[in-house]
């Protein structure tokens, strides 16, 4: 059984048709990358599964129940047991990196103020900074702030992550460690990752399975050498003659 099971989902903003249709089967244990032009609502699908977003018709069922429709106190509960990492998740300056980390530990669970600082300390751990509790967001480069976005994102132990563009806006250096850790995390948390980027060198790296979203629907899903090797037009071209020698060779 799938995790995640989104069936013939549409969303519309108007006269623009986003998802029209859409069918994704994400498994538990998984890191599946979804691909596709800008614009193609990449982010619009992760947020339709987080309930932030309302569909026009279609079902989404999360670990064998329908979500979709469920009232917004189901949605909170639905959204504790999911981790994400959006582009725009910027740390909260006012506080510091032990209370951001904190953060949901403190407002959704029941734990205790020691609780939580060893959960903390183990979440930065996880993300290759270990004691930064009482650094202020202010003094930490670009690549760390989104380490501990990332920690903040996993202190609650969720079963599944989703990352919108995880790795936007950091130099190479930065991306490579920021994918290392998601791996990482994906082996010593067992979740199932759900990661939306447009560094395909990246997607092909990290993924288990690839989806292509194009006209509304996912057009392609499957492991990325097989979306070297098709002869699928929509995969093709979307891939590129260039890239494709890119991503041969690596
Ligand atoms: N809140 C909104 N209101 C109107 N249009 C939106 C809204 N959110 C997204 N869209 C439109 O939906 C389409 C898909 O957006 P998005 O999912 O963000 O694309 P991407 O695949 O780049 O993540 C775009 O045309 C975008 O302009
Ligand atoms: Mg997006």
């Amino acid at each position: 059984m799938a995790l995640f099971e989104v069936r013939g989902l549409r969303k519309a903003f108007g006269p623009n048709k986003v998802l029209d249709g859409l069918d994704l089967d994400i498994y538990a244990g998984e890191v599946i990358t979804i691909i596709g032009e800008s614009g193609s609502g990449k982010s619009v699908l992760l947020k339709a599964m987080m309930g932030l977003i309302e569909v026009d018709g279609g079902t989404i069922r999360f670990d064998g129940d329908e979500v979709t429709g469920q009232s917004e106190q189901g949605w909170v509960a639905t959204r504790q047991r999911i981790g994400m990492l959006f582009q725009e998740s910027a740390l909260f300056d006012s506080l510091n990196v032990y209370e951001n980390v904190g953060y949901a530990l403190r407002e959704q669970t029941s734990m205790t103020e020691e609780e939580i600082a060893t959960r903390v300390a183990e979440t930065l751990s996880l993300v290759a900074l270990p004691g930064i509790e009482l650094m202020a967001p202010s003094d930490l480069s670009g690549g760390m702030r989104k380490r501990v976005a990332l920690a903040r994102a996993v202190a609650v132990r969720p079963e599944i992550v989703f990352y919108d563009e995880p790795a936007e806006g950091l130099d190479p250096i930065n991306v490579t460690r920021v994918n290392r850790l998601l791996l990482g995390l994906q082996e010593s948390l067992h979740v199932t990752s759900v990661v939306v980027t447009h560094n395909l060198k990246a997607a092909f790296t990290i993924s288990d399975r690839l989806a292509l979203i194009h006209d509304g629907q996912v057009a392609a899903t499957g492991a990325p050498e097989s979306f070297l090797e098709t002869e699928d037009p929509v995969v093709r071209e979307f891939i590129g003659d260039r890239m494709r020698k890119v991503l041969r060779a690596s």
